[in-house]
């Protein structure tokens, strides 16, 4: 197998920003149309940064979200600790809340994470809830006990940064409220993350640190009392008119449940339980030391674990529909207020392989329409139908709500972007086994205006309006064979094809993929 040459790919990312279009049906014949087509092969020590700490790799989802991070931070751990020269791992969440959902599976064990970083299927990982983070502390103990049912105790094992947001119930029925007040339906996933982080910026918002000082009664009081009095003036009861997400019974009875924020009294009382519990668990550490610590010993394998992702960026999503933090690999910056992105040694960007899926409605250039309800008609288009197999194929309902994601042709156009400004240098693609044999997967090349003149991607929704997709349209492979295929050579051709395609049309070497749920179905090149 020829090496692919970084060089190359690295000028590719940068001419293919300028001209899309160039070489795209030289680059299909040559991986399309030869005989004697081998997928190259990539050396991963090319794309990591040398001056970087040793073991540290970013994990990032580079689509729009729910890509799979979970399962790539578990095999990374995975991997790491197969290195003799690594004793331990430190999963590090440097943003985000429990608007984030990271699935794990191993064996009959399945989890569900929010708040938790992915480290708890192995003894020897750690994590660190980083200052980044928005944390609802009643949320993180009902986790924590959910998880420790399964995984056995995250004593010692989890850390959280005293300087993290904290997150209440107060902002979740801020964010009810507006949603009722403007009438939008769509918006946040009502877990507050929007007004937390906001206030973390108009500085009236509060954090960990202030929920164990000894004045956080006082602290609590007055913001309870605060919100009391905005809600009033919109004739609206803090205590009962508004219903947040109750999170402990939603884990519980597996189904979305709501309930009242209460009287303050209600309030504070259900956070002195979360207050005690999370004082008693000794997990607030020094975590600057702890950093410290880390970078010098090498024998520690570090994994920075994104959440949401680069589509949804706050400054690179398609606002409005973003999210409130920094999902890019340079968040790290702000979220642990000591790693730098070229402090890593490898930056992975993690998208969806045959198509793209979106949680949330937002602009998408190669959004597929399907029905919000029920089956689709006689008259569906092949595109739709196509759609609907891969939403039932590969299960795209939410994790929580159990809500049908929308549904969207591959987009390199966008990827490219998110994957350059998410600073991202090699991708792991997820859902390899999407595919059936004969049945061709329609991919955006790159975007065009009325006159046939390229346009770039720009997170700008109005922008987004007046682009037209290009689409090619490659073979299917048989998905079932790849699932069951355990090294590269037992990938049908026509998958490692598409995988090559995506390469030479992005400049971004793709260094694993997954070819099914459970933990075996994972391929590395
Ligand atoms: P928020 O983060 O709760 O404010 O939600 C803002 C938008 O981001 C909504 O459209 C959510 O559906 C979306 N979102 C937030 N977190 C995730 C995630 O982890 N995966 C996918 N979409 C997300």
């Amino acid at each position: 197998m020829p090496k692919q040459s970084l060089h190359a790919l690295r000028k590719k990312q940068d001419f293919l920003l300028h001209d899309p279009i160039k070489g795209l049906l030289e680059d299909y014949k040559k991986i399309y149309k030869s005989s004697n087509f081998s997928l190259q092969k990539i050396n991963q020590k090319d794309y990591q940064n040398d001056t970087s700490r040793k073991y540290t790799i970013a994990v990032c989802g580079v689509a729009l979200g729910d890509e799979g991070k979970g399962r790539i931070v578990d095999n990374y751990i995975e991997t790491l600790l197969k290195n003799k020269s690594i004793s331990k791992v430190g999963v590090i969440r440097y943003q985000g809340g429990n608007n984030a959902g990271h699935t794990l599976e191993k064996g009959t064990i399945k989890l569900a994470l929010h708040l938790v970083p992915s480290c708890v299927l192995y003894q020897k990982a750690f994590g660190i809830m980083d200052r980044g983070m928005v944390i609802h502390p009643e949320d993180l103990m009902t986790e924590v006990g959910y998880v420790e049912k399964s995984a056995g105790t995250l004593k010692k094992r989890l850390f959280l940064s005293s300087d993290a947001i904290l997150n209440t119930d107060l902002e979740r029925a801020e964010e009810i409220v507006n949603r009722i007040m403007t009438g939008k339906a769509k918006g946040g996933t009502g877990r507050g993350i929007g007004p937390s982080y906001a206030h973390h910026l108009d500085r009236l918002g509060l954090t960990i640190y202030d929920l164990i000082s000894d004045g956080w009664k006082e602290l609590l009081g007055e913001q309870y009392r605060r919100y009391e009095k905005i809600f009033a003036a919109f004739d609206l009861k803090l205590a009962t008119d508004v219903l947040v997400p109750d999170f402990y019974e939603t884990v519980n009875q597996k189904k979305s449940v709501t309930r009242t924020v209460g009287s303050r009294k209600a309030f504070i009382e259900r956070l002195t339980f979360a207050r005690e519990w999370l004082i008693q668990r000794n997990m607030i550490v020094d975590i600057v030391a702890m950093h410290k610590e880390i970078a010098r010993d090498t024998k520690v394998g570090v994994v920075f674990e994104g959440a949401q992702a680069v589509g949804l960026d706050s400054w690179l999503g398609t606002w409005p529909d973003v999210t409130a933090s920094n999902t890019r690999i340079d968040g790290v910056k702000e979220g642990t207020a000591f790693w730098r992105p070229e402090d890593i040694e490898s930056r992975i960007g993690v998208f969806k392989i045959p198509y793209t899926s979106s949680v949330g409605q937002r602009q998408m250039p190669t959004h597929i329409d399907l029905p919000k309800e029920g089956m689709l008609t006689e008259s569906a288009s092949e595109e739709q139908k196509w759609a609907m197999w891969i939403r039932e194929e590969a299960h795209e309902y939410g994790t929580t709500t159990g809500r049908p994601r929308d549904i969207a042709h591959l987009d390199l156009e966008f990827l490219r972007y998110n994957a350059r400004m998410g600073d991202i240098e090699m991708l792991a693609g997820t859902h390899l086994d999407s595919a059936s044999e004969g049945q061709e997967i329609k991919v955006c090349t790159h975007y065009t205006d009325q006159r046939g003149r390229p346009m770039a991607y720009q997170p700008g929704l109005h922008h987004l309006e007046h682009v037209k997709p290009n689409y090619i349209s490659l073979p299917g492979w048989d998905g079932k064979a790849a699932s069951k295929a355990r090294k590269v050579k037992d990938l049908p051709k026509n998958a490692l094809r598409f995988l090559s395609f995506i390469t030479a049309r992005t400049g971004y070497p793709i260094v694993l993929a997954t070819t099914g749920t459970k933990r075996e179905n994972i391929i590395s090149f």
